[in-house]
């Protein structure tokens, strides 16, 4: 698309977006005057969708009116109604997706599943500068693994110079450390950079080299589209805060490729994982289910899973690819008034991205703090970087427009 300089450019954008209508469905946070705040950090916690009040208030009246019967007619399988627009979202079938517990958490019950490490072939691939979480929770699963990090962590760092990695430097990597790389686990985006990686082309070359492919979503899913079935994903793991608007610290979602699921290697076992016809025969001897949700441990968290029932609906509604082609224009046209209005700004982010810009700016970390005194919520990042993310359901162009006005301001402050 050919973008304008002019604010009325941008109005005229937002009249003819197509999904304009669905901010109305969300919350949008005020400062104290009442004025609207521009929130661009759905790359760290979404807005709250309207319609989560009913949803939660829905389950509050059950549990009051009917206690543990509620468990029996309800609770039991709550989680399964989420597995279909799960399973949509991230392109996966349905008995490969689940959603529970908290993302490091299912991270690790993962690798301890599938980091099966052997004499030869023991390695870990991260990205580096991967988010903390992520490292702590391979270097501990390497040493609990009987294995030391320093030797058995390879760490993909970008060329001197240069911020971001280059995919044919991913894929070579692979090939060089293939033989000796038991697991391939990286951010589908990452989360500083705003990096988006070819997850196919990487899964390919990772099973080529007969490693397990394992993708940390956090950053993607909501924001791009994903086919982990097709491309041959063996395990991956994502949060529910962020683009999907679940609220903090809503339960996260797992995929789990099917050819794993008649899984008899190790896994962490809970009686939520035991086959469902049987479970309440309390028998001590583990049946597993036979599909991801064999990984599950316990009952699911109801008042955690209410939101994202709300969020997942309008997600399923609107489609994944709706909300990238706007994802995408958001951040183009982000893009565009930067380069044409603040020269000195470097974006960092590439084109290969969901909606997210990582800037970096000098004397950037004041720069955030002028943005914040004046209505826009993004965040910073050290050592140099403000992330700014504009959400496809709830923001305008004509935001995007004002947030590039007041980083102007800021900049020539
Ligand atoms: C890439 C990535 N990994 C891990 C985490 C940690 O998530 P949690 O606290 O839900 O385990 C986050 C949280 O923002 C993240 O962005």
């Amino acid at each position: 698309m050919i973008y304008e300089k002019s604010r009325s450019f941008a109005q005229i954008l937002d009249k003819q977006d197509s999904l304009a209508t669905y901010r109305d469905e969300f919350h949008y946070p005020k400062d104290n005057y009442n004025n609207e705040l521009i929130y661009f950090a759905g790359n760290s916690l979404g807005l709250q969708p309207k319609r989560v009040h009913d949803y939660i208030t829905k389950e509050l009246f059950i549990w009051s009116e009917k206690g543990v019967l509620g468990q029996e007619e309800r609770w039991i399988s709550f989680h399964e109604r989420l597995t279909k627009s799960t399973a949509k979202l991230v392109g996966a079938l349905n008995q490969e997706v689940v959603v529970m517990n908290a993302l490091t958490v299912n991270i690790h019950l993962l690798l301890i599943s599938f980091y099966q490490p052997k004499k030869k072939k023991y390695k870990i691939m991260i990205e580096k500068d991967a988010f903390p979480s992520d490292y702590y929770a391979v270097k501990s699963q390497i040493k609990l693994h009987g294995f030391e990090p320093d030797s058995a962590l390879i760490e993909l760092i970008p060329r001197k110079n240069e911020k971001i990695l280059r995919h044919e430097d991913i894929i070579s990597a692979i090939e060089t450390h293939g033989d000796e790389l038991a697991v391939i686990y990286l951010g589908g985006v990452n989360y500083y950079t705003g990096q988006a990686f070819d997850l196919e082309q990487i899964t390919k070359a990772g099973k080529e080299k007969e490693s397990i492919v394992g993708f940390n979503l956090a950053h993607s899913v909501g924001n791009l589209p994903l086919s982990l079935h097709d491309w041959g994903v063996d395990f991956s793991s994502w949060c529910t805060y962020k683009y999907l608007c679940a609220g903090p610290g809503s339960p996260s979602g797992v995929f789990i490729h099917e050819r794993h699921h008649e899984w008899d290697g190790p896994r962490l076992l809970g009686w939520w994982g035991h086959n469902k016809d049987t479970r309440f025969e309390m028998s001590s001897k583990f049946d597993p289910i036979l599909t991801a949700e064999g990984w599950q441990i316990s009952n699911a968290p109801i008042m955690g899973m209410a939101p994202l029932l709300a969020s997942m609906a309008i997600y399923n509604k609107v489609g994944m690819d709706a909300i990238r082609k706007k994802g995408k224009n958001l951040s183009s046209y982000m893009e565009y008034l930067i380069t044409q209005f603040l020269p000195s700004v470097n974006i960092i982010t590439p084109k290969s991205r969901g909606c997210q810009l990582s800037l970096s700016i000098s004397g950037g970390k004041d720069i955030y703090y002028y943005l914040l005194r004046n209505g826009i919520v993004c965040d910073w990042r050290n050592p140099d970087v403000i992330r700014v993310a504009p959400h496809p359901l709830f923001n305008k162009y004509c935001e995007v427009f004002d947030f590039v006005k007041i980083l102007r301001n800021a900049i020539e402050r």
